[in-house]
Protein backbone atom coordinates (compact mmCIF):
# COMPACT_ATOMS: atom_id res chain seq x y z
CA UNK A 1 0.00 0.00 0.00
CA UNK A 2 2.85 2.16 1.02
CA UNK A 3 4.58 1.73 -1.79
CA UNK A 4 1.81 2.25 -4.22
CA UNK A 5 1.12 5.56 -2.54
CA UNK A 6 4.98 6.25 -3.29
CA UNK A 7 4.70 5.47 -6.75
CA UNK A 8 1.73 7.69 -7.28
CA UNK A 9 3.27 10.90 -5.47
CA UNK A 10 6.70 10.30 -8.10
CA UNK A 11 4.35 10.11 -11.04
CA UNK A 12 2.11 13.09 -9.88
CA UNK A 13 5.54 14.97 -9.61
CA UNK A 14 6.53 14.06 -13.16
CA UNK A 15 2.95 14.78 -14.82
CA UNK A 16 3.38 17.94 -12.53
CA UNK A 17 6.53 19.04 -14.20
CA UNK A 18 5.67 18.25 -17.47
CA UNK A 19 2.37 19.46 -18.09
CA UNK A 20 2.93 23.00 -18.12
CA UNK A 21 2.87 25.78 -15.72
CA UNK A 22 2.18 23.74 -12.86
CA UNK A 23 5.74 23.98 -12.34
CA UNK A 24 7.95 25.45 -9.83
CA UNK A 25 8.75 29.40 -10.48
CA UNK A 26 12.52 30.34 -9.87
CA UNK A 27 13.89 33.64 -9.53
CA UNK A 28 17.86 34.30 -10.03
CA UNK A 29 19.73 36.80 -8.86
CA UNK A 30 23.41 35.46 -10.65
CA UNK A 31 26.62 37.16 -10.37
CA UNK A 32 28.25 37.65 -13.76
CA UNK A 33 31.81 36.14 -15.17
CA UNK A 34 32.67 32.89 -14.14
CA UNK A 35 30.28 32.36 -11.25
CA UNK A 36 27.42 32.59 -14.40
CA UNK A 37 28.78 29.66 -16.68
CA UNK A 38 28.34 27.65 -13.06
CA UNK A 39 24.90 29.33 -12.47
CA UNK A 40 23.36 28.87 -15.94
CA UNK A 41 24.32 24.92 -16.41
CA UNK A 42 21.96 24.57 -13.48
CA UNK A 43 19.61 26.49 -14.48
CA UNK A 44 18.98 25.11 -17.67
CA UNK A 45 19.11 21.51 -16.01
CA UNK A 46 16.09 23.45 -14.18
CA UNK A 47 14.12 24.81 -17.38
CA UNK A 48 14.54 20.78 -18.44
CA UNK A 49 12.47 19.75 -16.11
CA UNK A 50 9.71 21.94 -16.80
CA UNK A 51 10.63 24.53 -13.95
CA UNK A 52 9.90 28.36 -15.20
CA UNK A 53 13.43 30.17 -14.70
CA UNK A 54 13.49 34.49 -15.00
CA UNK A 55 16.79 35.91 -13.95
CA UNK A 56 17.29 39.56 -13.08
CA UNK A 57 20.28 40.44 -15.79
CA UNK A 58 21.80 44.09 -15.17
CA UNK A 59 21.86 45.67 -18.98
CA UNK A 60 25.58 45.74 -19.08
CA UNK A 61 26.51 42.35 -17.78
CA UNK A 62 29.86 40.97 -19.35
CA UNK A 63 28.77 37.47 -20.11
CA UNK A 64 25.81 37.28 -19.51
CA UNK A 65 24.03 37.25 -22.53
CA UNK A 66 20.43 37.80 -22.36
CA UNK A 67 19.65 38.72 -25.88
CA UNK A 68 20.14 35.16 -27.30
CA UNK A 69 17.77 32.75 -27.37
CA UNK A 70 17.82 30.51 -24.51
CA UNK A 71 15.22 28.91 -22.40
CA UNK A 72 15.70 30.90 -19.43
CA UNK A 73 13.74 34.10 -19.49
CA UNK A 74 15.40 37.74 -18.44
CA UNK A 75 14.07 40.21 -16.72
CA UNK A 76 16.63 43.26 -17.34
CA UNK A 77 17.22 45.67 -14.39
CA UNK A 78 16.52 49.51 -16.01
CA UNK A 79 19.44 50.97 -14.30
CA UNK A 80 20.70 54.61 -15.40
CA UNK A 81 23.44 54.31 -18.17
CA UNK A 82 26.96 54.68 -16.41
CA UNK A 83 28.81 55.73 -19.59
CA UNK A 84 31.83 52.99 -20.09
CA UNK A 85 31.60 51.55 -17.28
CA UNK A 86 31.32 47.64 -18.14
CA UNK A 87 34.24 48.37 -20.68
CA UNK A 88 36.74 49.83 -18.22
CA UNK A 89 35.53 47.01 -15.58
CA UNK A 90 36.51 44.38 -17.87
CA UNK A 91 39.84 45.78 -18.37
CA UNK A 92 40.59 46.33 -15.38
CA UNK A 93 39.85 43.08 -13.67
CA UNK A 94 41.41 41.51 -17.24
CA UNK A 95 44.36 43.71 -16.24
CA UNK A 96 44.32 42.82 -12.71
CA UNK A 97 43.92 39.04 -12.84
CA UNK A 98 46.43 38.31 -15.39
CA UNK A 99 49.41 41.00 -14.96
CA UNK A 100 49.23 42.80 -11.48
CA UNK A 101 48.47 40.09 -9.82
CA UNK A 102 50.60 36.96 -11.00
CA UNK A 103 53.44 39.11 -9.62
CA UNK A 104 52.35 39.94 -5.65
CA UNK A 105 52.38 37.89 -2.69
CA UNK A 106 49.02 36.24 -1.63
CA UNK A 107 48.28 38.93 0.61
CA UNK A 108 49.10 41.87 -1.73
CA UNK A 109 46.75 40.33 -4.59
CA UNK A 110 44.03 39.43 -1.78
CA UNK A 111 44.03 43.44 -1.18
CA UNK A 112 44.07 44.25 -4.68
CA UNK A 113 41.08 42.24 -5.36
CA UNK A 114 39.33 43.70 -2.48
CA UNK A 115 40.11 47.68 -3.79
CA UNK A 116 38.53 46.15 -6.97
CA UNK A 117 35.63 45.29 -5.62
CA UNK A 118 35.43 48.12 -3.43
CA UNK A 119 35.50 49.80 -6.16
CA UNK A 120 32.16 48.26 -7.85
CA UNK A 121 30.42 49.07 -4.16
CA UNK A 122 28.85 52.31 -5.79
CA UNK A 123 27.37 50.51 -8.98
CA UNK A 124 26.12 47.66 -7.23
CA UNK A 125 24.35 49.87 -5.18
CA UNK A 126 22.77 51.56 -8.01
CA UNK A 127 21.85 48.07 -9.71
CA UNK A 128 19.97 47.25 -6.02
CA UNK A 129 18.24 50.81 -6.07
CA UNK A 130 16.74 49.82 -9.68
CA UNK A 131 14.84 46.83 -8.53
CA UNK A 132 13.62 47.62 -4.87
CA UNK A 133 13.17 51.08 -5.36
CA UNK A 134 11.24 50.58 -8.88
CA UNK A 135 7.86 49.76 -7.68
CA UNK A 136 6.47 48.60 -11.17
CA UNK A 137 9.68 45.65 -11.19
CA UNK A 138 8.72 44.84 -7.58
CA UNK A 139 4.73 44.44 -8.44
CA UNK A 140 5.88 42.61 -11.58
CA UNK A 141 8.03 40.06 -9.58
CA UNK A 142 5.75 40.28 -6.67
CA UNK A 143 2.50 39.01 -8.97
CA UNK A 144 4.27 36.31 -10.61
CA UNK A 145 4.48 34.59 -7.34
CA UNK A 146 8.00 32.66 -7.44
CA UNK A 147 8.27 29.69 -4.99
CA UNK A 148 12.20 30.12 -4.50
CA UNK A 149 15.02 32.73 -5.57
CA UNK A 150 18.44 31.22 -6.10
CA UNK A 151 21.09 34.20 -5.29
CA UNK A 152 24.86 34.70 -5.67
CA UNK A 153 25.84 36.10 -2.78
CA UNK A 154 28.90 37.36 -3.84
CA UNK A 155 26.75 40.28 -5.64
CA UNK A 156 24.59 41.31 -2.46
CA UNK A 157 20.65 42.67 -2.93
CA UNK A 158 19.50 38.84 -3.64
CA UNK A 159 18.74 38.14 -0.23
CA UNK A 160 16.57 41.54 -0.12
CA UNK A 161 15.02 40.87 -2.62
CA UNK A 162 13.85 37.74 -1.28
CA UNK A 163 12.99 39.14 1.66
CA UNK A 164 10.76 41.78 0.55
CA UNK A 165 9.18 39.64 -1.81
CA UNK A 166 9.22 37.16 0.93
CA UNK A 167 10.35 34.24 -1.15
CA UNK A 168 12.22 31.54 0.34
CA UNK A 169 15.87 31.28 -1.29
CA UNK A 170 19.40 28.95 -1.62
CA UNK A 171 22.45 30.19 -1.84
CA UNK A 172 24.98 29.18 -5.30
CA UNK A 173 28.57 30.23 -5.06
CA UNK A 174 31.29 29.33 -7.17
CA UNK A 175 33.77 30.87 -4.65
CA UNK A 176 34.70 33.29 -2.20
CA UNK A 177 37.51 35.41 -1.77
CA UNK A 178 38.87 33.33 1.50
CA UNK A 179 36.42 30.60 1.40
CA UNK A 180 34.60 33.13 4.02
CA UNK A 181 31.13 32.93 2.69
CA UNK A 182 31.20 29.24 2.18
CA UNK A 183 32.64 29.05 5.99
CA UNK A 184 30.62 31.62 7.70
CA UNK A 185 27.43 31.44 5.88
CA UNK A 186 27.60 28.34 4.05
CA UNK A 187 28.57 26.29 7.31
CA UNK A 188 30.96 24.41 5.30
CA UNK A 189 33.54 22.93 7.75
CA UNK A 190 36.66 23.94 6.37
CA UNK A 191 39.72 23.66 9.45
CA UNK A 192 42.55 25.60 7.84
CA UNK A 193 45.29 23.05 8.82
CA UNK A 194 43.50 20.35 6.39
CA UNK A 195 41.76 22.67 3.73
CA UNK A 196 43.29 24.88 1.31
CA UNK A 197 41.92 28.53 1.55
CA UNK A 198 40.60 29.98 -1.81
CA UNK A 199 43.04 32.37 -3.22
CA UNK A 200 46.07 31.00 -1.12
CA UNK A 201 47.50 28.98 -3.89
CA UNK A 202 47.58 25.66 -1.77
CA UNK A 203 47.00 22.53 -2.73
CA UNK A 204 45.32 19.59 -0.63
CA UNK A 205 48.94 18.53 -0.12
CA UNK A 206 50.32 20.51 2.25
CA UNK A 207 54.10 20.17 4.06
CA UNK A 208 53.93 21.35 7.47
CA UNK A 209 55.12 25.01 6.86
CA UNK A 210 52.64 25.22 4.15
CA UNK A 211 49.77 24.33 6.34
CA UNK A 212 51.43 27.00 8.56
CA UNK A 213 50.94 29.58 6.19
CA UNK A 214 47.24 28.27 5.45
CA UNK A 215 46.33 28.77 8.85
CA UNK A 216 47.98 32.36 8.56
CA UNK A 217 46.21 32.96 5.26
CA UNK A 218 42.88 31.98 6.64
CA UNK A 219 43.43 34.51 9.54
CA UNK A 220 44.36 37.33 7.19
CA UNK A 221 40.77 36.33 5.27
CA UNK A 222 38.78 36.28 8.04
CA UNK A 223 40.15 39.65 10.58
CA UNK A 224 41.90 41.63 8.20
CA UNK A 225 40.42 41.49 4.75
CA UNK A 226 36.94 43.08 4.48
CA UNK A 227 35.82 43.07 1.23
CA UNK A 228 32.40 45.01 1.16
CA UNK A 229 32.00 48.15 2.67
CA UNK A 230 29.64 46.63 5.31
CA UNK A 231 28.33 49.60 6.96
CA UNK A 232 27.01 50.87 3.86
CA UNK A 233 25.39 47.72 2.95
CA UNK A 234 23.84 46.98 6.33
CA UNK A 235 21.98 50.84 6.66
CA UNK A 236 21.20 49.90 2.53
CA UNK A 237 19.23 47.14 3.75
CA UNK A 238 17.49 48.42 6.87
CA UNK A 239 16.12 51.44 4.98
CA UNK A 240 14.85 49.39 2.14
CA UNK A 241 13.16 46.72 4.64
CA UNK A 242 12.32 49.62 7.14
CA UNK A 243 13.74 47.66 9.70
CA UNK A 244 16.58 46.72 11.20
CA UNK A 245 18.36 43.45 9.93
CA UNK A 246 21.81 42.42 10.17
CA UNK A 247 23.83 42.50 7.11
CA UNK A 248 23.81 38.49 6.29
CA UNK A 249 27.92 38.55 6.38
C1 LIG B 1 22.41 19.33 -17.26
O1 LIG B 1 22.70 19.92 -18.51
C2 LIG B 1 23.92 19.51 -19.06
C3 LIG B 1 24.18 20.37 -20.29
O2 LIG B 1 23.03 20.64 -20.99
C4 LIG B 1 23.84 18.02 -19.36
O3 LIG B 1 25.06 17.59 -19.92
C5 LIG B 1 23.59 17.29 -18.07
O4 LIG B 1 23.41 15.90 -18.31
C6 LIG B 1 22.34 17.83 -17.38
N1 LIG B 1 22.26 17.22 -16.07
C7 LIG B 1 21.13 16.77 -15.56
C8 LIG B 1 21.24 16.16 -14.19
O5 LIG B 1 20.08 16.85 -16.14
C1 LIG C 1 11.02 50.98 -13.47
O1 LIG C 1 10.97 49.82 -14.26
C2 LIG C 1 10.28 49.96 -15.48
C3 LIG C 1 10.33 48.62 -16.19
O2 LIG C 1 9.69 47.65 -15.45
C4 LIG C 1 10.94 51.02 -16.33
O3 LIG C 1 10.20 51.20 -17.54
C5 LIG C 1 11.01 52.32 -15.56
O4 LIG C 1 11.74 53.28 -16.30
C6 LIG C 1 11.69 52.10 -14.23
N1 LIG C 1 11.63 53.32 -13.42
C7 LIG C 1 12.72 53.99 -13.06
C8 LIG C 1 12.48 55.20 -12.23
O5 LIG C 1 13.84 53.64 -13.37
Amino acid sequence: MLSEKWISAVLLLHLCCTGSGSCGKVLVWPCDMSHWLNLKIILENLTDRGHEVTVLVSPDSLIIDYSKPSTLNFEVIPIPQDGDFTTNILNDFLDLATNVMPTMSRWQSARKMQEFLLQLTGHLKLLCESVVYNESIMKKLRETNYDVMVIDPVVHCGELIAELLEVPFVYTLRFFMGGTVEKYCGKLPAPPSYVPVVMGGLTDRMTFLERVKNVMLSLFFDFWLEPYDIQLWDQFYSEALGKRLCFPF
